[in-house]
């Protein structure tokens, strides 16, 4: 049965977009112009107040991965591709902002309604056939549009300049300076290559044949797009499997991807070879963006732990390489049914049907890591709620994402009174069978996810939980306080603050 709205809890917010302090609401981003958003959104405190359970069904927002790459490789290929269901969060704005500047057409057809996504076209410009950007790209927050555009404008014959936000611009890019400084692109970055980056791109790429040293999708997908302006074959051997998003896609626009077993002698032995033919003609193809499974997770675990809670996640993207955060739930005893699978976009979905209950604690082994990178700070909420221990093992990648994240999850823990210890990498949780604490401000540091997880916490804990925060919520997931308070959730301005 789905929820009905209580205008009682008013309060509580059902816009779209994320409250800013004193009543304002900044205006949704403006698609057509170009962006500025590393100039500073105002911060806006969020506070998460107890519920006994959530009910109802709600859809995940657009996949976010899914949604750079359909506008990027829109951009290469020659035609008019229309891509539905795009998730039209900040981050895919700035990539969508920054192909424009390359000479991709870009326009939104239909703003998507509340969890739906909209409706885009792209006519883009062709491999190899971007023009000099203008100005400084503004990337935001977003280190995927940062990678991924790094590896298509390192085989540009011209010279581009990124920036971003504070978080942005504390991240490391050197990951991906180095295999496209071995093509022959030439980089000036900010010492241990931060940016603001200039990129001295050149068509005159040499393939390489390249072993990732960090498990990362974003490194991946930067040789690979730089490898299709690149004459002859580009591999990249992924030593532990990563999202597999960029090289579906490839397919889907007709470039020749080849993937096969890495032989046990070889280094990255046991994982993959992945070989891009250069120089192929993408020709533009339909594209449906499947929901979220990083941005269903805080529905799932915020129903999982709170008892008797009954709450569908509809439309769920549920590929392999990145469900991990699923497979723990149910070790952990979640009630989740995968209802009405299917495929969309060429990526397998799921309606998941969550019904709360007692949670334990489990190892998580290292090698789990990557198919579940993006959820371990809300992963470490339903640790903090189940009986006994939780060990998350290989962490190490957490501390390069929008903030430090082990340090971030553990500082929240901490402020709300959850048992814990945090390593060079790992995090381990002793959970109390029951609400945590609560009552803790956390420091967000411009992470999205940081801000979610611990809201989720608060509607499960004994006291209130606030986020310094809330702002950058909206690169990823518009909308997801409403969302959250149409299954209970009350999640609104501090209202006392204000
Ligand atoms: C992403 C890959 C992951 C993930 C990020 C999105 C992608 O980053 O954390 O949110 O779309 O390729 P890494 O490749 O750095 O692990």
């Amino acid at each position: 049965m789905s929820r009905v709205f209580n205008p009682v809890k008013s309060k509580f917010w059902h816009g779209t977009r994320t409250p800013l302090p004193s009543g304002r609401f900044r205006p949704p981003v403006d698609p057509s112009r170009e962006h500025a958003l590393s100039t500073g959104s105002t911060p806006a405190k969020l506070v998460s107040h107890p519920v006994t359970r959530l009910e109802g069904r709600v859809r995940a927002p657009g996949d976010k991965s899914v949604s750079h790459r359909a506008l990027m490789f829109g951009a290469l290929a020659l035609g008019e591709t229309v891509i539905s269901g795009l998730l039209e969060g900040e981050d895919v704005l700035c990539t969508a902002a920054a192909l424009r500047q390359l000479g991709a057409t870009i326009v939104q057809e239909r703003a998507g309604a509340p969890g739906e996504g909209g409706l885009w076209r792209v006519r883009g410009f062709g491999v190899g056939g971007g023009r000099e950007p203008g100005n400084v790209l503004d990337l935001g927050n977003s280190g995927t549009s940062a990678r991924l555009l790094s590896g298509i404008l390192a085989s540009q014959p011209f010279v581009s300049f990124m920036t971003g936000d504070a978080s942005l611009r504390s991240r490391p890019m050197q990951r991906v300076i180095e295999p496209l400084s071995r093509m022959g692109a030439r980089f000036v970055a900010r010492e241990g290559g931060r940016m603001p980056l200039a990129i001295l791109g050149t068509d005159a790429m040499v393939p390489i044949e390249y072993r990732l040293p960090v498990a990362s999708a974003q490194v991946k997908s930067a040789v690979l797009l730089a490898g299709l302006n690149t004459g002859g074959e580009t591999t990249v051997i992924e030593p532990e499997a990563t999202r597999d998003h960029t090289e579906n896609m490839l397919r889907h626009f007709g470039a020749e991807v080849r993937v096969s077993p890495a032989a046990p002698g070889e280094p990255g032995g046991g994982g993959k070879r992945i070989t891009v033919v250069g120089w192929p003609e993408l020709k533009a193809r339909d594209i449906d963006v499947p929901g979220d499974p990083s941005s269903a997770a805080f529905a799932v675990v915020a129903a999982a732990i709170r008892p008797g809670s009954d709450v569908t996640v509809e439309n769920v993207g549920v590929n392999p390489l990145r469900a991990g955060l699923y497979e723990c739930l149910r070790e952990m005893g979640a009630d989740i049914a995968f209802e009405n699978a299917r495929t969309v976009g060429g990526e397998p979905v799921a309606d998941l049907h969550v019904r709360g209950g007692a949670l334990k604690g489990i190892e998580v082994p290292p090698s789990r890591a990557p198919s579940m990178i993006d959820e371990y700070p809300v992963l470490a909420v339903a640790a903090a709620c189940a009986e006994g221990t939780t060990r998350m093992l290989g962490l190490a990648e957490l501390r390069a994402k929008e903030s430090d994240r082990l340090a971030s999850v553990s500082a929240g823990l901490l402020a709300n009174g959850v048992k814990h210890e945090m390593g060079a990498d790992t995090l381990v949780v002793h959970g109390s069978g029951g609400p945590p604490a609560g009552g803790g401000l956390v420091a967000t540091h411009l992470d999205h996810r940081i801000a979610m997880s611990f809201l989720v916490l608060g509607l499960a804990a004994r006291e209130p939980v606030a986020v310094d925060d809330g702002s950058p919520i909206d690169t990823s997931f518009p909308g997801f306080a409403a969302l959250m308070n149409g299954l209970g959730a009350q999640i609104g301005p501090d209202l006392e603050a204000a």
